[in-house]
């Protein structure tokens, strides 16, 4: 099995501060930045783009980046992102006429390349493609905001979804995003995740200035 990772999301983080925040989480011991791309139309909100992620490249972050596209049309925006130094582009089939095509293009460019499939979506998607496929990510809340509530039903999906990956012998990450708490993330890692977004969770201590307030949040997850 690969290492487990924890991947604080920055939609919660402090956007006036956020090469901060950034370095302050992976002090902390978290190990890839979760970054939402919401594009107001294929989800119902706005965020931030690929000057972002360079502006986080510049600053010093070495980490990997792990891009989560909530966008649609999804293809034209791939190379910008892997320009900007993404490590991880995945993306939801629903925003993509050519789903293969699509991990080609991520590939292409020199990143990982996963799927993200939300509450309602089924993993046949991944049939024909797992060849093709580094991460799988599982939507445990509907795509849009922070601070939603952990769907039960995700944890027998991702019993469905880590079969799969074991049947295929690759190495492929099985992450996890939405409501994941220091309080149900044993679950959801013995339902078969490794990979474990926290957003609120995480960013939700507070705006004050002490660099070292996720070290106890990051150590409980
Ligand atoms: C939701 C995003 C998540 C979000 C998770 O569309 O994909 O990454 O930041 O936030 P929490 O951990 O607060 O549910
Ligand atoms: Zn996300």
């Amino acid at each position: 099995a690969l290492p487990d990772l924890i991947a604080p999301s920055i939609l919660s983080a402090d956007f006036a501060r956020l090469g901060e925040e950034v370095d302050n989480v992976l002090r902390a011991g978290a190990d890839i930045v979760h970054f939402d791309v919401m594009d107001n139309h294929y989800v119902p909100n706005l965020t931030i783009g690929p000057l972002v992620c360079e502006a986080l490249r510049k600053h010093g972050v070495t980490a990997p980046i792990d891009v989560h596209l909530m966008v649609k049309p999804v293809d034209r925006i791939i190379p910008d992102f892997a320009k900007a130094g993404a490590s991880y582009i995945t993306f939801h089939p629903e925003a993509s006429e050519h789903i293969d095509r699509t991990l080609q293009l991520i590939k292409a460019e020199g990143c990982k390349a996963g799927l993200v499939f939300n509450p309602a979506t089924p993993l046949s998607h991944l049939d024909y493609v797992m060849d093709k496929v580094d991460m799988i990510l599982l939507m445990s809340v509907n795509p849009g905001f922070g601070g939603q509530k952990f769907i039960p039903a995700t944890l027998d999906k991702l019993r469905e979804a880590r079969q799969r990956i074991d049947a295929s012998g690759r190495e492929i990450r099985l992450e996890i995003d939405g409501g994941v708490k220091a309080d149900n993330i044993r679950e959801i890692k013995a339902a078969g995740a490794d990979t474990f977004v926290a957003g609120s969770a995480i960013f939700g201590a507070g705006r004050d200035e002490d660099p070292n307030r996720y070290d106890s949040i990051v150590a409980a997850m």
